[in-house]
């Protein structure tokens, strides 16, 4: 059987300060890798002295990584650089907050040539390549200038933007040649696939050849739609077992009383936090009955915290938060909980599992696995609501949640208030509409999807 090897820019193992990964890719991942003969290759965020030119291979909870040394001009340019200060507000929406220069872009081609210079030794000819997310689009290109034959699959797990957006990267022509590269580009929604193929055609390329096939820059490769899921069948069980957990046992006594509203995102400027945290207080302003009765329960670990626009969304939530637990604390409870920790996948299962809201509101998102784990968790016989943004891909399957524009202060309280009034049937109906989903459509079938896709038959950059 052919080898799956995974490349990205981050592996996911516990980060420098000992704190347990986030982000949906590394965890849905690191789920299909244990499943799969292979190995991961990518950067650990820990200080690692390069030894010499090859990546330090490392096991870990049954997974095999190739850990490659990032320097902190890589850092600087590529990671922080290119990938987080350009890709990653534009490919958001926002390219208002996208800081360009030429050093940025020359380091991010720069470490995606050493990530080929790298790989291409470890591989065998049958292995298949499985390229993850927008730090690397141009991995393919690197490693078919140095002869690589392999299959390679392309997964992006951010949002595609409409083509007026996307050509606000400077010289965005090339990220698209870059992926003409693939055997296989995928994407989370219908909608990020037509973006992309609407910048094609825009380039005057990507042609279909034949069914399925696309032709750009002289290269032939497939798209196609794939959304991420979650391992739903563990996800289940851990919110079942949290219930027995001891140390989450006190916790669920000192806010029994309370009704729990729950959002788990990323110190990002994408996750609308700000925006939620004013819709809760203008929740808390109308529905005054519900003042003291209810807590929201922000967990958001810190994340690229040396960008300023990561900076400045740090600052702007410290600042809300303190103004409505201000407004609404008394002596013995504050309405916002905010935490800026990562919470372990077994323990946040069952926080989920007391909250009677999911709060998940991006102002723009490519999946957000968040939502899902939020209704895997939930006590089937009395599940909680999950309130999601429009704008994640998440909303465009799981149309039983409660969908909330989240620049609508308004709809949020309104809705917010909708949901916990909401009787016990119409929660059940929703939940098991969506459960329904997460069962057929769980993380194994992604890859299961994705890898097949990959392996029928190819039309270029082969022998074949
Ligand atoms: N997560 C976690 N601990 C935390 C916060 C988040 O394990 O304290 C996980 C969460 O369970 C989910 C992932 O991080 O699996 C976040 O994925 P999502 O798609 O929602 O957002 P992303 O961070 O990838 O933008
Ligand atoms: C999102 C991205 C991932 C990234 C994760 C965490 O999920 O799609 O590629 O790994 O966020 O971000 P970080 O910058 O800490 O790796």
């Amino acid at each position: 059987m052919s080898r799956v090897i995974v490349v990205s820019n981050r592996v996911p193992l516990p980060k420098k300060d000992g704190a347990p990964p986030t982000g949906g890719m590394a965890i849905a991942l690191k789920a299909v890798l244990k499943k799969q003969d292979g190995f991961w290759m990518g950067w650990s965020d820990n200080e690692m002295a390069p030894d010499g030119p090859e990546p330090t291979p490392r096991e870990d909870d049954g997974i095999n990584y190739q850990l490659v040394y990032l320097s902190k001009k890589d850092l600087d340019e590529y990671y922080h650089g290119f990938a987080n200060s350009v890709l990653w507000p534009i490919f958001h929406g926002r390219p208002d907050l996208a800081e360009y220069s030429e050093a940025r872009r020359a380091g991010y081609y720069r470490v995606n040539k050493r990530f080929a210079e790298l790989l291409k030794p470890l591989l065998r000819d049958e292995d298949v390549v499985w390229v993850n997310d927008y730090h690397l689009i141009p991995l393919a290109e690197e490693l078919r200038k140095l002869g690589c034959t392999n299959r390679i699959g392309f997964f992006l797990h951010i949002p595609w933007p409409p083509a007026d957006i996307f050509s606000t990267v400077p010289k965005y022509d090339t990220l698209l040649r870059g992926l003409s590269c693939y055997d296989l580009v995928g994407f989370h929604t219908d909608y990020d696939l037509s973006n992309f193929l609407e910048c094609l055609a825009r380039q005057k390329q990507g042609k279909i050849v034949k069914e399925r096939f696309h032709e750009a820059y002289g290269n032939k490769f497939r798209c196609g739609v794939f959304p991420i899921s979650i391992d739903t069948a563990n996800f289940e069980s851990l919110a079942e077992n949290a219930a027995r957990n001891e140390r989450l046992q006190e916790t669920y006594a000192r806010i029994a009383g309370y009704d729990i509203v729950i959002g788990v995102d990323r110190l990002d400027y994408s996750k609308g936090i700000e925006k939620r945290i004013v819709a809760f207080r203008h929740f808390l302003r109308r529905y005054q009955p519900r003042v003291n009765k209810t807590l929201l329960l922000q967990i958001t670990p810190k994340s690229r915290e040396i960008i300023p626009a990561y900076k400045a969304v740090e600052k702007d939530v410290a600042e809300l938060v303190g103004c409505v637990n201000g407004e609404f604390g008394t002596v013995d409870s504050v309405p916002v909980h905010y935490i800026n920790a990562s919470i372990e996948q077994s323990d946040l299962a069952g926080l989920y599992r007391k909250a009677r809201i999911g709060l998940v509101t991006p102002l723009r998102d490519g999946m957000n696995l968040v939502a899902k784990e939020y209704v895997a968790a939930q006590n089937p016989l009395d599940p909680g609501v999950l309130v999601l943004s429009r704008f994640s891909g998440a909303a465009r399957k799981l149309d039983a949640a409660m969908l909330v524009n989240p620049y609508d202060t308004e709809e949020m309280a309104r809705t917010m208030e909708e949901a916990l009034a909401l009787p016990r049937r119409d929660r059940i109906d929703r939940w098991t509409a969506i459960m329904t989903v997460l069962r057929e459509h769980d993380v194994y079938k992604w890859c299961g999807d994705f890898l097949s896709s990959l392996n029928e038959h190819r039309a270029g950059h082969s022998n074949e």
